[in-house]
């Protein structure tokens, strides 16, 4: 499925005048478009190519399809690209266990490859020199949302509603097998356990990063287990604010919500925090991911400097993640 080909056209040259070099192609695919962080982070991209486009005189053509979760629709999107003489491939890989048929294409025809966001194990990175990895530290992100969270608790007893000196929580997991759900699931609640805090798991579900699917996902949960639940730990914002959809479809009165911290800092998630309906989020950088995969795909293009571009050990630009309990 084709989600959109944009032609960015320095606004020095007229028609009579054509731009010298010769336009330059970059080809992207999402695993899926409506995913809210992924289409931010794209608004983002498009908006940074043009800029570039504009400060460097330079056309640069993009072409932007949605994958739509299947892995084979995107080696066939990726095979498109390189035909319609790509120079560089953005991919946001649906199965991140399966990047070979990409990476294998890229190879034989000499196409870089920039993989971002869901992170493809380091062995299959290193089976040609010209892959490379924008994204962020996964395990920075659950440690910084666990912080959070602890801090809360430390600071207040209210939180713990049983008094009983234990922290009962739940969490909501992005889809199985992604870096980000596993890590982040893991390190947030490492964190709080070495803060010196006692902890409980009521339960845990899948929720694949939805705010539909959490929302159904949490009201089961709160029809189970009630105002038990002192701490929500969901993997992102959206599955914080699926639950928030379902505490109030519940109308469930404020006092009774548990804490709940989110990450990725959308723009509903900073809302919600605004609001006072999550204690804080997470950051996820998308203007320095979306930009970093710009630079090095216009060094890779232009022949630049990689490392001047941001790129580490040859292969990855990773982005800090901050904590935001202010919006
Ligand atoms: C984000 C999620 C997003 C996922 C998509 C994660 O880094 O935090 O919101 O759904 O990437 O791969």
């Amino acid at each position: 499925m084709l989600a959109g080909c944009i032609g960015f056209f320095a606004s020095g040259c007229s028609q009579s005048q054509p731009a010298k070099q010769k336009t330059m192609k970059i080809g992207v695919t999402l695993y899926d478009q409506y995913d809210t962080f992924i289409s931010h982070l794209m608004d983002t991209f498009k908006e940074d190519v043009y800029q570039l486009s504009e400060e460097t005189g330079e056309t640069i053509s993009l072409e932007v399809m949605d994958a739509a979760k299947s892995q084979s629709t995107q080696n066939d999107q990726v095979k498109m690209m390189i035909e319609r003489g790509c120079d560089v491939i953005c991919v946001n890989l649906v199965d991140r266990t399966e990047p070979t048929t990409i990476t294998d294409m890229a190879e034989k025809n000499g196409v870089p490859i920039i993989f971002f966001n869901r992170e493809l194990v380091p062995e299959d990175l290193e089976r040609w020199d010209k892959l490379y990895y924008v994204g962020a530290d996964a395990y920075q992100s659950g440690v910084l949302e666990g912080e959070i969270a602890a801090e809360a608790f430390l600071a207040s007893k209210e939180m713990d509603r049983n008094g009983d000196g234990v922290l009962q929580y739940v969490s909501l997991e992005g889809e199985i097998g992604h870096q980000d759900a596993i890590v982040r699931t893991e390190s947030s609640i490492n964190t709080i356990m070495e803060a010196g805090i006692e902890v409980e798991k009521l339960g845990y579900a899948i929720a694949n990063w939805n705010r539909a699917q959490a929302k159904t996902q949490f009201t089961a949960m709160w029809t189970e287990l009630g105002d038990r639940i002192e701490l929500l730990l969901p993997n992102n914002d959206d599955m914080a604010l699926g639950a928030i959809d379902a505490l109030k479809t519940l109308k469930v009165p404020r006092e009774d919500w548990p804490v709940i911290v989110g990450i990725d800092g959308t723009s509903e998630g900073l809302e919600a925090v605004r609001a006072g309906e999550m204690i804080g989020t997470v950051y996820n950088d998308k203007e320095g991911q979306a930009g970093g995969m710009l630079n090095l795909a216009y060094a890779i293009i232009t022949g630049g400097d990689l490392e001047a571009a941001g790129l580490k050990d040859g292969k990855y630009i990773r982005l800090p993640y901050e904590k935001i309990t202010e919006a």
